[in-house]
């Protein structure tokens, strides 16, 4: 009997090990997914323009009333970009794995986090001196 319950505990430790365990590995694969692979923004910069994201988005991911979203500064995750070019729901057009590998997607990953916000427009003088004030 006394060898019986240590068995049965050795077991159960055994099995809450391998759930942590699991657990554990799942959670690093999501930080894993979650995270954008290195880019280089230059090159970034030049992928941009080459597959033609600019024509829809702006040079600088400004984006394009009408055709095309905004995605600079700050760009939707990465998990969402690299989703989203392979498969998308509206008007633009899919890029595949053939025609833009991840790591030249990576690159313009890149490119379009290292764009810098503007400035807010109560810091620029001259719009802050022309803009019409309550007399
Ligand atoms: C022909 C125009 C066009 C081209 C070229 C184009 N896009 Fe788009 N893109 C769009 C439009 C329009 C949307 C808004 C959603 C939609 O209609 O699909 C969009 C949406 C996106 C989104 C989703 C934004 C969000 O906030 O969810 C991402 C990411 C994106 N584009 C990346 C790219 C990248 C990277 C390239 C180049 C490899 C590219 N696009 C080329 C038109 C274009």
């Amino acid at each position: 009997m006394q060898r019986t319950s240590t068995k049965l505990v050795t077991l159960a430790l055994a099995a809450v090990a391998a759930a942590l365990f699991t657990v554990h590995g799942a959670l690093a694969q999501t930080t894993a997914a979650a995270a954008p692979p290195p880019g280089d923004t230059a090159r970034g910069k030049a992928n941009f323009l080459r597959y033609g994201c600019y024509e829809c988005h702006g040079t600088v991911g400004q984006g394009n009333y009408g055709s095309g979203a905004k995605l600079a500064p700050h760009p939707p995750p990465w998990t969402t970009v690299s989703a989203y070019v392979r498969k998308p729901a509206g008007n633009m057009p899919s890029f595949s794995e053939k025609i833009l590998p991840t790591s030249d997607l990576a690159d313009i990953y890149a490119y379009l986090s290292s764009i810098p916000a503007g400035k807010a427009y109560t810091q620029i003088p001259i719009l802050n001196a022309t803009t019409m004030k309550p007399k």
